[in-house]
């Protein structure tokens, strides 16, 4: 007799279901695992059979067989144990075998028959009520799989004989509760940021319109300081979003204690990241530094820091809002819907453009360093401002600074005119002027007559790109939400052209 159960393989965050066949026939005495099995699935079979052993249970003198089908969907990951040594102990009658037939089932086995935490859990909650099956996986996952729906059927034991005990009705597992981290009080506040008006009202400003940002100025000016400010006036994460981005967390293994969090990404990567440390993939396909940051902020510190490949590679998830991976044998989508923060020195000794400095090295201190970013990826970047070191003045007898909470007030509010407007539209999925369509960004941010003629004299001057002259307007369109005004003004069109010649004045020095 074979018995069946249901568990799921990961392709990006999707759950694919997985039928896990065992069969326990006469023959030559072993276990095989077929099914395109990678190297921990394979390991598998020394884990089942050690932890089926210290639950009581002997395999009998037989030859076991375990196909996982579709044989050609590739399985990766150890949390086939679980649906493994359900499956066997379904075929030696020590749990009915009518049990597991509305379930999903995953977790890893330890060698003494405690079932360890896997990633995943989330997707592949989500997957099985969307079949319509409750889920059994590991106590540690219980509270992260328990978002996946309130009325869905979760049993999150700690060991195979817990298992049994339910089904046998001796000792019946209660279903876990989702949790959630509480939010983080102390993150650092604007207030301690001394000058740098300018370059607050930018972060306020990419904040509010989820557009990018590239910071400029000599070392010790505030620009990491000012970036690790950002998570502190961004909104929390709408459910919805909570939920797609914990998937991905998921995914990566990377929620602490199966609780989740409302609180924003923020990814600030070191500048020696690898290309798959960034985008993602890898020999086991896994989430990036783009998609671990989805939803939320990407902050690369010491911009040309890092290697130019690896830069170039986020031109397509800062256009798409996905990171498609594509690997021999099959794709793998991750969402990447990210707001890139860049900070950099203008040159390699720091100083080039400073009152009263020349670099050592000449023009080419300047024109090197700032080579390493290509003009496709500047051109993505909506905001890019100086910050200049700060003034001595600002620093003994500071003017008082706004705290943070008065900042976010104001993003909220302009981010929720957004929300509004693209929900009126019949765009529901769109949260953000800065991921507005090219195409509805004229309906959408409709300006004055006065406004109107600035745009157009600025664009035959500066050669606007096609790009930019969209993007000034979605940045125009943010200030005039800041502003609470219907129509983009002039002024609010001459601080969006400002933030982009700060960019072309930049590039032109290069
Ligand atoms: N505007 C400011 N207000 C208050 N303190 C500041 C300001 N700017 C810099 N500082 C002080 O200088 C330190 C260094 O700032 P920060 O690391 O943000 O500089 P940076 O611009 O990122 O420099 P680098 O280019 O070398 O990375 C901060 O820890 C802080 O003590
Ligand atoms: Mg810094």
């Amino acid at each position: 007799m074979v018995s069946h159960v249901k568990t799921v393989a990961f392709q990006g965050i999707e759950a694919l279901p997985v039928d896990v066949q065992v069969m326990i026939a006469p023959g030559k005495i072993g276990m095989q695992i077929v099914g395109l099995p990678d190297k921990a699935v394979a390991e598998s079979r020394e884990r089942v059979q050690a932890a089926l052993h210290a639950s009581g249970l002997a395999l009998p003198a037989k030859k076991v067989t375990i196909n996982l089908a579709p044989a050609d969907l590739p399985k990766e990951g150890s949390h086939f144990d679980l649906p493994i040594a359900l499956g066997l102990m379904a075929a030696l009658g020590a749990i009915p075998s009518d049990a597991l037939q509305n379930y999903v089932v995953l977790g890893e086995l330890a060698l003494d028959g405690t079932i360890s935490p896997v990633a995943g859990a989330l997707p592949a909650a989500i997957g099985a009520n969307a079949m319509e099956r409750g889920l059994i996986c590991p106590h540690g996952c219980g509270s992260e799989a328990a978002w996946a729906g309130e009325d869905m059927d979760i049993l999150a034991p700690q060991s195979l004989i817990a298992v049994a005990n339910h089904f046998r009705g001796t000792q019946v597992l209660t279903r876990p509760k989702p949790t959630r981290h509480e939010a983080a009080k102390d993150l650092p506040d604007l207030a301690d940021i001394k000058g740098q008006e300018t370059a607050k009202r930018a972060l306020e400003v990419a904040a509010a319109g989820g557009h990018n940002l590239l910071m400029v100025g000599p070392p010790g000016s505030g620009k990491s300081m000012l970036a690790a400010r950002l998570s502190s006036i961004l909104p929390p994460l709408s459910p919805a979003e909570l939920l797609s981005v914990s998937m991905v967390h998921s995914i990566a293994g990377q929620l602490s204690g199966g609780k989740l969090t409302d609180q924003r990404p923020f990814r600030a990567p070191h500048h020696s990241a690898t290309m798959a440390a960034m985008v993602g993939g890898g020999v086991k396909a896994r989430p990036g530094e783009v998609s671990m940051a989805h939803k939320g902020v990407l902050f690369l510190d010491e911009f040309p820091e890092f290697s130019p490949q690896v830069l170039d590679s986020l031109r397509q998830p800062l256009e798409t809002s996905n990171c498609i991976i594509a690997r021999a044998n099959h794709r793998v989508n991750y969402p990447a819907d990210i707001q890139l923060i860049a900070a950099m020195n203008p040159c390699r000794c720091g100083m080039a453009g400073e009152p009263g400095h020349t670099c050592a090295r000449g023009p080419r201190c300047k024109t090197d360093y700032q080579g390493r970013i290509s003009g496709p990826l500047l051109d993505r970047i909506d905001l890019r401002i100086d910050v200049p070191a700060v003034t001595a003045m600002d620093l003994i007898q500071p003017k008082p600074s706004e705290p943070s909470e008065n900042v976010a007030l104001r993003v909220l509010r302009a981010r929720n005119m957004q929300l509004e407007r693209y929900r009126n539209l019949g765009f529901p999925e769109i949260t953000l002027n800065a991921r507005c369509p090219t195409a509805q960004i004229e309906q959408v941010a409709k300006m004055d007559q006065e406004g109107s003629a600035l745009l157009n004299e600025a664009a035959q001057k500066m050669l606007f790109s096609a790009r930019a002259y969209h993007r000034v307007l979605k940045v125009a369109r943010t200030l005039a939400d800041l502003d609470n005004s219907i129509v983009v003004k002039r002024i609010h069109l001459a601080e969006a052209i400002s933030y982009r010649i700060a960019g072309e004045r930049l590039m032109e020095n290069a």
